[in-house]
């Protein structure tokens, strides 16, 4: 999951490339580096940091030259390091390699070229080996050599080459990695991910799997395995480049946060008909297909996962179809019970995510029907799906995921209440009353930000804990875990969520005198029965902050603090009660003085297994 981006134009590469790669940071962060290609060398600079290590030496020795490749890493084979860094090079240092995700059999193909080569190997990486090869091979044709390089190679990959021998062009690949190539007028571009070339321009070309493109700075020549010529549409990017910026706020994790009413607000609207009905355009399922589903699938990674979790709830409910949710990494591995009358619902806010798309291409295998809900327009799941739910979040720079989230949660509400029509499990006016208060969320969600100044001071009275638990039952089970993935992810607190009814058999043994307890009682079902959970925790000591409807407002006489949500359905509860707990997490990760956007070990859009 590194960054990748490439240059090749009248302009000065590095300017292009190391704007690039800041936007590119999210996806690793822990070195990077650039190859530089002027009239007479290849210049390579590859540190271990943040992107500001590389650009102040960048700016204290600058490197002139109009074509280049850059890399941000996240480290897979071989550890942080300066010489582990991207690009890397052969022997001869003049054909230099960036390349995001992981080259599985690298072992052997070292084996082999030590056999019939000379190589001495300078880094710890996967990567290193695609130089060496591309050398072997070489015989006076750079697009050959990479050919022949890539055939040897397995495993999951998008790469960039430029070389000396050849300084007129780059050279790229992918292979399950994301790839894109952005036009200009006498210059290209290359990189992984869209908000690397906004500054320069909104035309791309989405690469496929097994295509090779070849960019010289007036032509793009996309080619497929078998070396014949491809002809792709150009997509237009329609966002532009402040909305992948922070526009004044601190952190984006705190923008992406506030920028929730909008992007459920966003996600609903735009699949209103006239008559407020909901019009799923990407979504081609007829009711003579969704009669003949037996079993929904949901499978997804990380917060994804756990957007996955709640929609079991709702499809369950107005859907009335068995569904069961996994999490892609195991999925992929335990020979699932998958057919014709399965629908496979893959969730991804990237689109990226090799577990989950390995486990939607396991299901297609299998003859199921495959929905993605996915944030990233013309993503590699999208992609590869029978149909698509965009949700319209915009992009979500932060690592730890959170209006994707909630837009992912309305998404899953909108499928359902569509399923639920369209199969007769509910009446039109059940239908309609459901969509009134689907409408009413946004601002509801409005309503608990300006409740912040709260949140802020619970966060700052806690921030010194080293353990925290989040407990709830029904659907509020699938928030504490939310609640608790972005605690840890961002405040590095070792924090952990249960159902409240477990808490007998185990966890309450690890309550004492002052542990932090996060409590979602939001359920009005269930509420008297979290009432009772909390007055076991009490007991034993902890300190509890809870969640509630404002109706239910007895409960302020048990538990140390209380966030009140507005009011709303049970099964609508999680796109609300997630926001305290998001503001929750951002505060405390604040008050710890932790990198919020960057946490530790994490990257936002994980394109390795
Ligand atoms: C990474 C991110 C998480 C995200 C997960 C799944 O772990 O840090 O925030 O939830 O990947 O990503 P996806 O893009 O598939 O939703």
């Amino acid at each position: 999951m590194c960054g990748i981006v490439g240059y090749i134009g009248n302009k000065q590469a590095t300017e292009v490339l190391m704007n690039g790669l800041s936007k590119l940071e999210y996806r690793g962060y822990d070195s990077a580096g650039v190859a530089i290609i002027n009239d007479e060398e290849l210049n390579i600079r590859k540190y271990k940091g943040r992107l500001s290590v590389l650009s102040d030496n960048l700016s204290q020795n600058k490197i002139v030259g109009n074509i280049g490749i850059g890399h941000t890493r996240w480290a897979t084979h071989g550890a942080p390091s300066d010489v582990n860094s991207h690009p890397h090079t052969n022997c001869q240092n003049d054909i230099a390699v960036i390349h995001n995700g992981i080259v599985e059999n690298y072992m052997k193909i070292k084996k082999w070229l030590d056999e019939v080569s000379d190589v001495k190997y300078k880094s710890e990486t996967d990567t290193e080996v695609i130089a060496h090869l591309i050398d072997y091979f070489y015989d006076g044709d750079l697009v050959e050599a990479v050919y022949k390089a890539v055939d040897k190679m397995e495993g999951a990959y998008a790469i960039g080459v430029v070389s000396k021998r050849e300084p007129d062009k780059i050279i790229a690949v992918r292979k399950d990695s994301p790839l894109i190539v952005g036009i200009g007028e006498s210059e290209n571009f290359l990189a992984s991910d869209i908000p690397a070339l906004l500054k320069y321009t909104r035309d791309v070309y989405l690469i496929e799997n097994d295509e090779f493109v070849i960019l010289t700075k007036d032509n793009i020549k996309i080619y497929n395995e078998f070396k014949q010529e491809v002809n792709r549409d150009i997509f237009k990017v329609t966002w532009n480049e402040e909305s992948a910026e922070k526009e004044g706020y601190e952190h984006f994790m705190i923008k992406e946060i506030y920028e929730q009413p909008k992007g459920t607000r966003e996600t609903l609207d735009r699949r209103l008909d006239d008559d407020g009905d909901i019009y799923l355009d990407g979504i081609k399922l007829t009711k003579e297909d969704l009669d003949g589903i037996n079993k929904v699938y949901i499978v997804a990674c990380g917060t994804a996962y756990h957007a996955g979790l709640v929609g079991r709830t709702i499809i369950e409910k107005y859907a009335k179809v068995a569904v069961e949710v996994d999490i892609a990494s195991e999925f992929r591995y335990r020979n699932p019970i998958i057919d014709d009358k399965t629908l496979f619902i893959a969730v991804s806010q990237s689109g990226e995510t090799l577990d989950t798309l390995a486990a939607l291409r396991e299901a297609k295998k299998h003859g199921a029907r495959v929905l993605s809900l996915v944030n990233v327009v013309g993503s590699s799941v999208a992609r590869e799906s029978d149909d698509v739910f965009y949700t319209w979040a915009g992009p979500e720079i932060a690592v730890a995921s959170t209006k994707a989230f909630t837009t992912q949660l309305m998404a899953f509400n909108m499928i359902a209440l569509h399923i639920g029509l369209t199969k007769g499990t509910l009446t039109k006016e059940e239908y309609k009353n459901l969509i009134e208060k689907l409408k009413e969320l946004p601002d509801k969600i409005k309503q608990i930000l300006d409740q912040y100044e709260d949140i802020q001071e619970i966060a700052d009275s806690q921030f010194n804990n080293e353990k925290v638990f989040f407990m709830g039952r029904g659907v509020d089970v699938n928030i504490a875990k939310e609640g608790s993935l972005k605690l840890k992810e961002i405040s590095y607190i070792n924090s952990f969520a249960i159902a409240a009814g477990e808490l007998k058999h185990g966890t309450i043994a690890l309550i004492e005198e002052g542990t932090f307890v996060v409590a979602l009682a939001t359920q009005d079902r269930l509420y008297e029965k979290m009432l009772s959970n909390i007055k076991e925790v009490k007991a034993r000591g902890a300190n509890v902050l809870a969640l509630a409807k404002e109706n239910n407002r007895e409960i302020s006489k048990i538990a140390d603090k209380v966030i009140y949500i507005p009011e709303t359905l049970d099964e609508l509860t999680p796109i609300l009660s997630v926001v305290p707990l998001q503001l929750l997490s951002y505060y405390i990760a604040v008050a710890r003085g932790c990198d919020v956007d960057k946490p530790r070990n994490l990257a936002k859009s994980v394109t390795v297994e």
